[in-house]
């Protein structure tokens, strides 16, 4: 009487499906960009909870990205410090879910400039002025 049997099977085996297919479907790209033009380097070191991505330099016209995946509890941080012309620094969150999870669902770009910080709006697909420097 192998039937029921089969068929619990393939019940059980869809909802684990679904169910992890809904927790780590969510898979996003960030990236920061360094505009801020006269050769002038930055220097960026982002974390989360969980991980530390190390300090970077990225040069003039370059970018830094990496993946990850959204936790199942809408909590995920990455969060950033950044320092330019040795004196300007600034510390932003570069995916907040409660902030990004619908402005950029899969791509969270930033683009890092003189005159502030622009995101990509993923819905929109445009750029948008988000962080003015603080003075
Ligand atoms: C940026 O970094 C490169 C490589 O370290 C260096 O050659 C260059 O002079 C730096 N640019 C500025 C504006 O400091």
């Amino acid at each position: 009487m192998p039937a029921p049997y089969q068929v619990g099977y393939h019940v059980v085996f869809l909802l684990v499906f679904s169910f992890s297919r809904m927790v780590l479907s969510d898979d996003v790209h960030a990236s920061i960009k360094n505009r801020l033009g006269n050769g002038e380097n930055l220097s960026i070191h982002c974390q989360s909870k969980d991980d530390d991505l190390g300090q970077q330099d990225i040069a003039d016209g370059s970018e830094f990205g990496w993946d990850f995946s959204v936790n199942a509890w809408g909590t995920t941080l990455f969060y950033c410090d950044m320092e330019w012309e040795n004196a300007r620094r600034s510390h932003f969150d570069a995916y907040s879910f409660s902030r990004d999870h619908t402005r950029c669902e899969t791509q969270c770009s930033w683009l890092i400039s003189k005159e502030g910080m622009y995101g990509m709006n993923g819905q929109t697909g445009f750029w948008e002025f988000m962080y003015d420097w603080p003075n």
